[in-house]
């Protein structure tokens, strides 16, 4: 009875919401597992250093707070390390790995380079870049300036050279790397009014597949995840009325979550990938198939 109450009283609701009824004896001995013990061996990142850009809100941080649950140590950047970064850091570090924010442009070749250089002096190692900073400056072709084109696919495209530039020696050397390029299902399919933002995502999954296949003799894989609609700051500035009509051609009929994409980045990321390379995954929710 007294053990089975201690039982009850370990809540795994916020790691493990549809386990937590599981932890009872009597499931427990009806599995043959505690399965408390399954999320501790399941740091799938244990030992790894991660890079990822852009990484002080939305998706880059969902990103980077699953990386660090999996046990990883993360060297985020993105524009400022202002007040939200810093708690972004904090959030991270409260998972007891190591953390550090960089202020740092990402489409900069030459401050991308030092930056790169400053992490791996601070973590020993990298293991894993996600190339997740991003922008959009939406028009129609008629409409669109060179500098909104420029703006898009320097930040989005040029942004993912810079890192891998810089990444991919390193990796090389210790004959291991894994490299998520954060591309976009419009990236795949194109959009009306995103001509410069779906360049700049194909440019990536192109970038990713090349980079599969020079780098694979080295042991660096690389992919693209093409996420559908993820609901973001990115995304709240759309009216109730576009997200609804977004929301009817997702056969799940939601738009995603930061974590759904956190989800298969850290599949992507760990060694249960390690024979992936290569491949794009759409997470939109079947939006487009
Ligand atoms: N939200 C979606 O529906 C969606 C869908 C498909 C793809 N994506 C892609 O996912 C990535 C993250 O999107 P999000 O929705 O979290 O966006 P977001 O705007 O919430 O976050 C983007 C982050 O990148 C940072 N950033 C912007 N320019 C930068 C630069 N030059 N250097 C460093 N950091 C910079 C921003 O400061 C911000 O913290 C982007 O690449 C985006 O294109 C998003």
């Amino acid at each position: 009875m007294s053990n089975e109450r201690r039982d009850d009283d370990l809540d795994f609701s916020n790691i493990l919401p549809n386990f937590a009824s599981l932890q009872k004896e009597e499931n427990k001995r009806q599995l043959g597992f505690d399965p408390k013990k399954i999320y501790i061996v399941m740091k799938l990142l244990e030992g790894k250093t991660a890079i990822i850009t852009g990484a002080a809100r939305g998706i880059g941080k969902a990103l980077a707070l699953k990386f660090a649950q999996e046990g990883a140590n993360i060297a985020f950047t993105d524009l400022n390390i202002d007040e939200n970064a810093q708690n972004t850091e904090k959030e991270i570090a409260a998972f007891g790995v190591k953390v550090k924010g960089y202020a740092s442009n990402a489409a900069n070749f030459e401050e991308t380079h030092t930056i790169v250089n400053q992490i791996l002096a601070d973590f020993g190692s990298i293991d894993i870049l996600v190339n997740n900073a991003g922008i959009t400056k939406d028009g129609l072709m008629m409409r669109m300036t060179e500098a909104q084109w420029d703006a898009v696919l320097t930040v989005n495209l040029k942004s993912a050279f810079n890192f891998i530039h810089a990444c991919t020696p390193i990796m090389a050397k210790q004959r291991k790397g894994s490299i998520i390029n954060m591309s976009s299902v419009v990236g795949v399919h194109g959009n009306a009014g995103q001509c410069n933002y779906s360049a700049s995502k194909a440019g990536m999954i192109g970038l990713a597949k090349s980079i599969a296949q020079e780098m694979g003799s080295r042991g660096i894989r690389a992919n693209a995840i093409a996420p559908g609609f993820i609901i973001t700051a990115m995304t709240d500035q759309l009216s109730d009325a576009v997200k609804e009509e977004w929301c009817k051609k997702i056969p799940l009929r939601r738009g995603g979550t930061p974590e759904d994409i956190a989800e298969v980045a850290t599949f992507l990321a760990s060694d249960m990938s390690q024979y992936v390379t290569g491949q794009v995954i759409q997470v939109d929710g079947g939006m487009n198939m």
